[in-house]
Parts: C-alpha cells; structure tokens; sequence
C-alpha cells in the first residue's frame, strides 16, 4: 500500500455507516465455493452484539478520498472476576468456622466482530483498528483485553499474539444442539423449577461469584429482556415451585443434588443461516424434519431448517452441585430445548470450559459445535487492583467458566 492511501479510523456513525458495514460483513462471509459457510444477520443494528454491556465502542476503517469502509471492530468494557481470596474476616477467623473465599473483580475489556474487506487485508488495516479500540479500554481503566475465535482462524491469531502481545488463554468448548421437530422428554424424576430473577441473582452470586469471568453486574444480565429466564432442576420429592423457599434458604440446605442454568434470547439481536449446502444435503435434512414430524413417538434426530435464517437460544449460567448434578443438566437442557422449539429456535447453544465436569449432561451434535473456542487475553497495566492473584494472564484454568451471554 502506498503512502498515497490514507486510513482513518473513527467511531461508527448508524446513521450513515450501515451500508458500508453491511458490505464488509457480507463480503468477509463468503465462504471457499463448495463448502458450508455460516451467514450472520445482525438485524440491521450492526453494534447489537455489544450493546448490553455496561460500556461499548464500534470503530470503522475508512479509506482514500471516496471514504470507502474497509473494515470494522467492536469492542466492550465491564467488570468480571480473575480470582478469589479469602475474605479478611475468614483470615481472623479463629474459630475455625468454614471460610469462604470472595472474589477478586477486575475490569476487562473485550474485542469482537473485528473484520477487514478481504480486498484489503494484509495492509495494517485490522492492526490499526485493535491499537485503536486499545487506547480507549486504556482510557476507561480496562486492565485486560482479550478476543475469542475459532483455534483455527490463523489470521485473527497471529495478529493478536504476534502484533499485539496476546497469549493464548483459554480454550471453551461450543456445544450446539439443533431444536428438533419433536419435543425432548424431560425425565419426570426431575422438577424444574423457575426462578425469579432476584432469586436468581442470589444463587449466581453465592454459587458461582468466584468463577471466573462471573459478571459483577450479573442483576443487569439476568434482568435484561433477553434473559428469558433462570431454571433449577432438582429430585422429583423435594421441592416444588410452590415449596421452593427462596435462594437463601435453599442454599442453607439444599437438595443433595441440584443445577441451574439461564436461557439468553439471541434470536432478537442476529440470525443465522447455513450457505452452500448441496441440492442433496438439503434434501436429506428436509427428509428427516418431515419423518420426524410425522412420527414424533420415534423421536429420531431431525437436522432443523438451517438453510433459512434461523434464531439461536443460548444457555448460561450453568452450574449445579451433588452426585446427580449431570443428569439434572441434562433435564434442564430437555427443558431448553422445548422452550426454544416453542419459541421458534433452530438451534439451542452454551460455551463451557474445557474441563468442565458438567458438561457430560449436555447434549450436542458435534458437527455444529466448536471443541476448541481460542480465547487470547493481554494485560494492559501493570499495577491493578487484581494484585492479589498476581498476573492473571498466567494463571492456570479452573475447571468452570462464566460465558456472559451479551458477548456470545
Ligand atoms: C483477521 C483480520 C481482521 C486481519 O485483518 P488485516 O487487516 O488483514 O490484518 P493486518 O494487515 O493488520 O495484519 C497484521 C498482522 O496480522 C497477521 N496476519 C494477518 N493476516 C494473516 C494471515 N492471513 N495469515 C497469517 N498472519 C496474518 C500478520 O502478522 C500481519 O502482519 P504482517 O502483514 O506484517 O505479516 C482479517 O483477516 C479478517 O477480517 N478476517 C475475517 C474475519 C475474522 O476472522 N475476524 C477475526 C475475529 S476476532
């Protein structure tokens, strides 16, 4: 590129922007001919996928006299948890009553939805718009960033971990699960349970507030409109949503199983659809919807209608405690699943980590899931609030993860 051509990077204007980014976001779907590739529609609110977090930026690139957009990145700041500590009074504590340990917060920022027109790439346009969106997470006290992508996007991982100092961080597993044409039975030695949210709310945070990347605003997510609601799963015989005492005190003595888990609506804010799928894939797939259809009883796996735009559900929050923790996940998922068939859905996704020990209980078709989602994280300062748990860049992964839904 000569030094003739000039970039500009500034703040995405909705007002006259959308086309241009449109343009860029179709173009960088266009997938190698012959093969599946997956079309995103956001809608026409192309800042949808950051707009319920607490603060958020889009930039565009913009090139030359014509002023055409070339490229595009998002970006997001809120506060989550890196760690845990034992609370001062458990450190005094000498009556050696249980101690608990209190979370360690600190303000990460996030990068997704970066894109370069692929006319355009390998010109410094994509390193620009990160450097960019850097120095205002800097501006607003970020002391992490990190950005998520496919572990075999060589492009987006290279720019990150070799221009711009990322390293590798974690690697949660997508597990999908298409909505079928018939209803999941739910085991009927399982009750769930709705929760309201302020309940809700008062399970996440005395459960799972020590996880990492737990939302400190976990109230505004769960009473966000898209959250469509929070389900416990618990033995048939022990409590029902009539004796369900409130959070407080069933976490005083709770059933000895039990597991929890939050349904996102994303289907308001994009839809999906598969391209470049042959005459006879979809022939197959059509096939078995209408088999299903026919005879539910059967309950054969139907491939949903991908190949239209279809709308996702997507599940957090999950957790749960005892020895049959998994197999009342797995009934929560049932229950998801026939929540989001009710809703029209064509697929039902979650995001746990790799080792995650519930993850047994949750059914997904490994063809439409990602085994290795590629999480790199970078620190921005030095000297935060995090200094207890050290660099948290460097620290080992525990065996669950918070996967906030407004960033999905
Ligand atoms: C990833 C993407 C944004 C990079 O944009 P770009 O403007 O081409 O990137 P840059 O020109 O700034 O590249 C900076 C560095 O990244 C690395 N890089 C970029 N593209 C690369 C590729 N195809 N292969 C290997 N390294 C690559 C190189 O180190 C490059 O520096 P160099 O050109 O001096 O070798 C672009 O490829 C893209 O839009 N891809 C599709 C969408 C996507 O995957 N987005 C990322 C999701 S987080």
């Amino acid at each position: 590129m000569g030094p003739e051509v000039m970039i500009v990077v500034r703040e995405f204007d909705p007002n006259k922007d959308l086309l241009g980014v449109e343009d860029v976001e179709r173009r960088c779907e266009v997938g190698p001919s012959g093969e599946l590739s997956l079309f995103t529609d956001l809608l026409g609110d192309p800042i949808c996928r950051v707009r319920n977090s607490p603060a958020f930026l889009m930039l565009v690139a913009e090139m030359g006299e014509e002023k055409e957009i070339v490229g595009m990145i998002r970006g997001c700041i809120k506060t989550v948890t890196c760690g845990k500590k034992l609370s001062r009074a458990a450190k005094t504590n000498t009556n050696n009553e249980p101690t608990k340990p209190v979370p360690v917060y600190t303000k990460i920022a996030y990068i997704l939805g970066l894109r370069v027109s692929p006319s355009h790439r390998r010109m410094g346009i994509g390193l620009k718009l990160v450097l960019r969106m850097e120095e205002w997470f800097r501006e607003n006290g970020a002391e992490y960033s990190y950005m998520a992508t496919e572990n075999d996007n060589q492009a987006s991982i290279k720019l990150f971990t070799n221009k711009c100092g990322y390293s590798k961080f974690r690697t949660p597993a997508i597990l999908v699960n298409p909505v079928f044409a018939h209803r999941v039975r739910v085991s009927n030695r399982v009750t769930v349970i709705e929760l309201s949210p302020t309940d809700a709310e008062v399970l996440y945070r005395r459960r799972f507030s020590t996880t990492e990347f737990f939302p400190r605003d976990i109230d505004s997510v769960l009473n966000n409109k898209l959250s469509l609601g929070t389900f416990l799963a618990v033995p048939r015989g022990t409590y029902t949503a009539e004796s369900f005492p409130g959070s407080d005190k069933f976490l005083a003595g709770p059933a000895d199983s039990w597991a929890v888990l939050s349904v996102w609506n994303c289907k308001e804010v994009f839809t999906l659809e598969v391209r470049g799928a042959s005459r006879v894939k979809r022939i197959l797939a059509k096939t078995t919807r209408i088999v299903d259809r026919a005879l539910p009883w059967l309950q054969l796996p139907s491939v949903p209608e991908l190949f239209r735009p279809f709308g996702l559900h997507f599940l957090y929050g999950l957790g749960g405690d005892g020895p049959h923790a998994v197999k009342l996940v797995k009934a929560l998922c049932g229950y998801a699943h026939n929540l989001a068939k009710a809703r029209g859905c064509g697929v039902v996704a979650t995001e746990v980590s790799s080792r995650e020990p519930l993850r047994l209980g949750i059914p997904h078709w490994k063809k439409l899931s990602c085994a290795e989602d590629m999480w790199c994280i970078k620190r921005l300062g030095e000297d935060y609030s995090d200094g207890s748990v050290g660099d948290w860049t460097k620290s080992a992964p525990s065996s669950s993860i918070f996967v906030d839904p407004r960033e999905f």
